[in-house]
C-alpha cells in the first residue's frame, strides 16, 4: 500500500507484477491490513468486550471469510447463501446473526436447524413465520427484534437504514407488543434487541442519538434483552479531506448506555473491517482527448465497481508508476460499458498518463466484488489476497466462454 522507488506496491508485490501475473482488472487484498483493521476495531471497543459479526454482504469471498473466522470474528448474513458460506468458511454458528426485511420460509427453516446465535425478525408476520416453523420442527428459536430509531444516519440518502421512511426494522410500538408476544410464546426465546442505521456513518452523533432512543424502548419494554445488537455502518475515509468516525466518542457513549442497562452488544462492520483492504489494478486501454477533458478509457468498469455510478461515490485513482510531469487539464476515468454512468471520477489533473498504463483504483474491498454483474456480458475480474511477497488467487476470472 505504499510507493517503493515509485512503484506502488500491496504488501511485497508491485501493481506491475500483479498485472504481468494475473492480468487485469484484479481485485486485490492485503491481509495484513484485514488483520490490522480487525485489530484496531476490537482495540476500540476492549473495554466492552463485544462480538464483532462480520458482515458478509459487504465481501463474501471465502478466503477472506476463513481469515475473519480464523481472526474469531462471527459473521452477519442476510441470506440463505450468505449463511452457507460463512458455515463453510468455518464461522461458528453460535456466531452468526441473521437480519434483513424478507427472509424466507426456506430460509428460516435452515437457519433455525442450524442453531445460529440470533434471527434478527424485523416485522410481526416474520414472527408469525418463525414460530410457525419453530412449533413444527419443536425447537426454540433465539429472536432478536429489530428496532427502527427513526435516526439520521446523516450519511448517503440510499444507506440510510434507520429512519421512519425506511423498509428495515419495527416501529416502537410495533416492537414493544412484539415483545409481549415473544415473551408468551414457548417457542420464541427473546433475547436481543437489533438496530442497524445506515452505513458509511463518519459522525458519532447518530450514533449517540439511536443509544437514547434504544434506552426509552427498553425501560417501556420492561424486558432484560441479553444482547443489543447496534448493527454496523463505521464509515471509512474514502478522500483525503473526508471524514472517519470517532471511536473514542462512539465507544464513550456506549459505555453510558451500558451503565444503565445490562447487556452484551454486538457489532456487524462490513466496510471498516475490509473497505480499505481492496484495491483494483487497471490498465487504460485509451486516452481521447478532447479541447476541455482527456477522457481515461479503463478496462474496468461499472460491473467490476458499482459504487461510483450507483451512489455517487468516490474512489480515488492513483498511477501504479509515479511519475514527475502533471498534465493541468481535467481527466474523467471511465469504463467501456454502453452508459454515462459508467465512470468512475473526474480529476483536475494527473502525471502524464499513457495508453497500457496501469492504475490503482482504491479503497474497494467492501460492496466492490460483491455487486459485481456481467452487463455487457463482460467477465466477473480475478480477486487475489496478498500476504508480504506470497500471492493466492481467491477467485478466478471468469471466462468468456462459461458466460457467453
Ligand atoms: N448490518 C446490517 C443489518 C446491514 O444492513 C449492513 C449494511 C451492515 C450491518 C454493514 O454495514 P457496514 O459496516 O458495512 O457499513 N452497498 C452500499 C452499502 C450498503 C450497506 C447495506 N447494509 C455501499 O456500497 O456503500
Amino acid at each position: 500500500m505504499n510507493y517503493k522507488k515509485k512503484n506502488f506496491y500491496i504488501e511485497g508485490v508491485s501493481a506491475e507484477k500483479i498485472s504481468k501475473n494475473y492480468g487485469t482488472p484484479t481485485y486485490c487484498y492485503s491481509f495484513n491490513k484485514i488483520k490490522n483493521n480487525i485489530n484496531s476495531f476490537k482495540k476500540y471497543f476492549e473495554s466492552i468486550k463485544p462480538l464483532i459479526c462480520f458482515s458478509v454482504k459487504s465481501n463474501n469471498n471465502l478466503y477472506i471469510l476463513k481469515i475473519i473466522s480464523k481472526l474469531g470474528l462471527g459473521a452477519d448474513v442476510v441470506s440463505q447463501g450468505e449463511l452457507m458460506k460463512a458455515l463453510k468458511a468455518g464461522i461458528n454458528s453460535k456466531k452468526i446473526v441473521f437480519s434483513g426485511v424478507g427472509k424466507t420460509m426456506e430460509e428460516l427453516k435452515y437457519a433455525i436447524k442450524k442453531n445460529i446465535l440470533l434471527i434478527n425478525a424485523e416485522s410481526e408476520s416474520e414472527i408469525n413465520q418463525i414460530e410457525k416453523i419453530a412449533i413444527k420442527l419443536n425447537k426454540n428459536v433465539n429472536i432478536g427484534l429489530r428496532l427502527n430509531p427513526n435516526t439520521d444516519a446523516m450519511t448517503i440518502k440510499k444507506i440510510s437504514t434507520g429512519r421512519k421512511q425506511d423498509k428495515f426494522g419495527l416501529t416502537k410500538n410495533n416492537f414493544l407488543s412484539l415483545v409481549k408476544k415473544c415473551k408468551k410464546s414457548k417457542f420464541l426465546n427473546l433475547k436481543c434487541l437489533s438496530v442497524h442505521i445506515g452505513s458509511q456513518i463518519t459522525s458519532h452523533t447518530p450514533y449517540s442519538n439511536m443509544l437514547k432512543v434504544i434506552s426509552d424502548v427498553i425501560k417501556k419494554s420492561k424486558f432484560n434483552f441479553e444482547y443489543v445488537d447496534l448493527g454496523g455502518g463505521m464509515g471509512i475515509k474514502y478522500t483525503k479531506s473526508s471524514k472517519s468516525l470517532d471511536y473514542k466518542k462512539y465507544n464513550k457513549s456506549i459505555k453510558k448506555f451500558l451503565q444503565k442497562n445490562k447487556t452484551k452488544i454486538i457489532f456487524e462492520p462490513g466496510r471498516s473491517i475490509i473497505g480499505n483492504a481492496g484495491w483494483i489494478i487497471s490498465k487504460v486501454i485509451y486516452i481521447k482527448k478532447t479541447n476541455n477533458k482527456n477522457f481515461v478509457i479503463l478496462d474496468a468498469a461499472m460491473n467490476d465497481l458499482l459504487r461510483p455510478a450507483l451512489y455517487g461515490s468516490t474512489h480515488n485513482i492513483i498511477p501504479s508508476i509515479k511519475k514527475t510531469k502533471y498534465i493541468y487539464k481535467n481527466h474523467e476515468f471511465v469504463g467501456p460499458i454502453c452508459e454515462s454512468t459508467d465512470k468512475f471520477l473526474d480529476l483536475k489533473n494527473f502525471q502524464s498518463l499513457n495508453e497500457k498504463d496501469l492504475v490503482v483504483i482504491c479503497d474497494v474491498g467492501a460492496y466492490g466484488m460483491v455487486l459485481s454483474s456481467n452487463y455487457n456480458l463482460r467477465t466477473k475480474p480475478a480477486e487475489i489476497l496478498i500476504n508480504k511477497s506470497s500471492v493466492k488467487v481467491i477467485s478466478k476470472r471468469e471466462k468468456l466462454n462459461n458466460i457467453v
